[in-house]
């Protein structure tokens, strides 16, 4: 069951601001370990990753393409256990080295789905994982071994929404991020 909420119940976590200076600094980082690469792939997972996704390639000062792709695993709150592919159309990937853009790794089961799926892709050269939230405590127990290779801010069991992580499909705009307590 989803709760009514309205924009004045949400509680900033980390501000525009916040978020900016850190997703500059993982792009520095992301920057240097690709310094020599000349065919990255950078792909957002929708939608909750569109803003991080637009937001760090353009701090990435590197030759990249960028694809997107559209997964859902939750409703309300909640991790459904299962997700629903929406769109997994894609280039040809040879030669090819993949990072995966996604707004939040939870129970783990999205980012261990695609890992599986880009490794198992032909020919592609490297396959890695950009999260800008990690939740370590909700990991479920078969993926136990997920773990983001670049993660803007680890967080504790706390549900949160705004730019662009939603609450049943609400929220995604805010230029923040924030929670709302009791809801978790
Ligand atoms: P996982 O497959 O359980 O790791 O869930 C990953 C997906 O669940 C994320 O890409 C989000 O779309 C969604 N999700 C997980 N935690 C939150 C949250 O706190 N707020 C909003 N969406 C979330
Ligand atoms: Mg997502």
């Amino acid at each position: 069951m989803s709760l009514v909420i309205s924009k004045e119940q949400i509680q900033i976590l980390y501000s525009a601001e916040t978020i900016a200076t850190r997703i500059n600094e993982l792009a520095q980082t992301i920057n240097q370990d690709y310094k020599d690469c000349e065919s990255l792939v950078v792909v957002g997972v929708l939608k909750g990753a569109f803003i991080f996704a637009a937001d760090l390639v353009r701090n990435l000062n590197l030759p990249c393409q960028l694809e997107f792709i559209r997964l859902s695993s939750y409703e309300g709150t909640q991790s459904t256990g299962t997700f629903r592919v929406y769109d997994l159309t894609l280039p040809d990937l040879h030669g090819k080295d993949i990072l995966i853009v996604d707004d939040i790794v939870d129970s783990g089961r999205t980012a261990q789905f695609l890992l599986d799926f880009f490794n198992k892709q032909a020919g592609v050269k490297s396959v890695k994982l950009a999260a800008l939230f990690d939740k370590p405590s909700k990991r479920h127990a078969d993926h136990q071994k997920i773990n983001p290779d670049y993660c803007c801010f680890t967080i504790e069991d706390k549900f949160i929404l705004g730019y662009g992580l939603d609450y049943d499909q609400r929220f995604r705009e805010l230029p923040y991020v924030g929670f709302i307590s009791g809801l978790t």
